[in-house]
C-alpha cells in the first residue's frame, strides 16, 4: 500500500514510518519539522520506499500532492503540547482542526478514503468513569488540546457519515518510547542529569496517569490500517496506571539518582492537568491487540533511549520544557 503519514518526523509517527516500511508498504512522510527531526527518519530513509514531503499541512496544495494517489492516511501532525495552550490560543485551532480539514479534504478530492487519525484520551476531560469507555458521556474539555482534538474528531465523524471516508480514530494515553521528547519522563532526566540531587515534581505526585509504550501504540495502529469502518473509535492504553511520584522514583533508580524532591503542590500540575487518566481497553483488545509492555518497563526504556542520546536533553524549544502530555 501506498501510504502517508503525517507528522512522520515526530516521535510517535517516525516509529510507525518505520513498521510501515517493515511491512513492506510505501509511505509519504509530510512533515514541516517543527518539532520532528530528520535524524528521526534515518532508518526510513535506508530504504527507497520512503519519501519526505517537507512542508505545512496548512498548504492546501502540498497537503493535495501528497495525498493524491494514497491508499490511506494516518494524520499524525499536530501540536502535541497541552500544558501551554493558553500562550497561543489560536495553535490548536491552526495546527490540529484546519490542518486536519486540509487533509480531509485533499483524501475526499482524491478519493482516498482511509484516514487513521492520532486522537487523545484528553478528549474526556475530567472523566467521571474511570477506566473510561471510548462512548463516555460528552465531556466538558479541560484543555485547547484537547478542544481542538475532539473538534477534529467532528471533522472526521462528518466526513465519515457523509460516505466520503472511512475512519479510525484513536485516543492515546501519554506514550512513551525511543524518540520521546516530550513530557515528564524528558523533563525528570534533564533536571536529574543537570544536577542528581534534586527534582522538581508539578502537583503533589499523587496524580494517576496511564503510559503506553510506543511500539504498544504501533501495533494497534498497524492492526487497523486493513480494516474498512465508516467511523470507529479505539481507547489505547495498558491495564493499569502509576503515580507522577512512582514513575518519578523509576527515573532516579535507572539513573542511580537520590535526589532531594520538590513538590509544586496541589492535586494537578497545571491548568488543564488531569489528575487521573486510565482508560479502558476493552474494545481494541477484542482485536487481538494487548499491550507487551508494563508503564515501568516503558518509562525505563525511555530513560535509556534519553542517556543514549543526550542531545535530546538540550535545552528546549521555548514552551516544550516539560510536560506536554505528562
Ligand atoms: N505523545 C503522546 O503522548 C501523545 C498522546 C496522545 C496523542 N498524541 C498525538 O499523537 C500525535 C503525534 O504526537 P507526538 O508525540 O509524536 O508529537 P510530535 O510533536 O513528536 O510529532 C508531531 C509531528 O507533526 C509535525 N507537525 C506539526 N504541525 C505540522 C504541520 N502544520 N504541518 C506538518 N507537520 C506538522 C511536527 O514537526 C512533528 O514531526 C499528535 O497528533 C499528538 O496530538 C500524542
Amino acid at each position: 500500500m501506498r501510504v502517508v503519514v503525517t507528522g512522520g518526523a515526530g516521535f510517535i509517527g517516525s516509529n510507525l514510518v518505520d513498521a510501515l516500511l517493515s511491512d513492506g508498504h510505501h509511505v509519504v512522510v509530510v512533515d514541516n519539522f517543527s518539532t520532528g527531526v530528520v535524524d528521526n527518519l534515518h532508518r526510513a530513509t535506508q530504504t527507497r520506499r520512503c519519501q519526505i514531503v517537507e512542508g505545512d499541512l496548512l498548504d492546501t496544495t502540498l497537503v493535495a500532492d501528497a495525498v493524491r494517489g494514497a491508499d490511506a492516511v494516518f494524520h499524525l501532525a499536530a501540536n502535541a503540547d497541552v500544558r501551554f495552550g493558553w500562550n497561543h490560543p489560536w495553535r490548536d485551532l491552526e495546527q490540529n482542526v484546519a490542518a486536519t480539514i486540509n487533509v480531509l479534504e485533499a483524501a475526499r478530492a482524491s478519493d482516498v478514503r482511509r484516514v487513521l487519525f492520532s486522537s487523545t484520551g484528553s478528549v474526556y476531560g475530567e472523566a467521571q468513569v474511570i477506566p473510561t469507555l471510548e462512548d463516555a458521556a460528552f465531556p466538558q474539555q479541560t484543555s485547547l488540546y484537547g478542544a481542538s482534538k475532539l473538534a477534529a474528531e467532528g471533522y472526521l465523524g462528518a466526513y465519515a457519515e457523509a460516505g466520503h471516508l472511512s475512519v479510525t480514530v484513536f485516543r492515546f494515553v501519554s506514550v512513551l518510547g525511543p524518540r520521546y521528547s516530550h513530557g515528564h519522563v524528558i523533563d525528570f532526566v534533564r533536571q536529574l542529569a543537570r544536577d542528581p540531587a534534586r527534582l522538581h515534581i508539578l502537583g503533589d505526585g499523587t496524580q494517576r496517569k496511564s503510559y503506553l509504550d510506543v511500539d504498544d501504540c504501533v501495533a494497534a495502529m498497524r492492526l487497523c490500517l486493513p480494516r474498512d469502518p465508516r467511523f470507529e473509535v479505539f481507547n489505547l492504553g495498558v491495564d493499569s496506571y502509576c503515580t507522577t511520584t512512582e514513575s518519578a522514583t523509576w527515573i532516579c533508580e535507572r539513573m542511580g539518582a537520590k535526589p532531594e524532591v520538590r513538590f509544586g503542590g496541589g492535586d494537578r500540575g497545571w491548568i488543564g492537568d488531569n489528575p487521573f487518566i486510565f482508560l479502558d481497553t476493552t474494545r481494541i483488545r477484542s482485536l487481538g491487540w494487548a499491550h507487551r509492555r508494563s508503564i515501568r518497563e516503558a518509562v525505563e526504556r525511555t530513560v535509556d533511549d534519553l542517556l543514549a542520546h543526550p542531545a535530546r536533553l538540550d535545552a528546549p524549544a521555548e514552551d516544550r520544557a516539560a510536560a506536554s502530555e505528562i
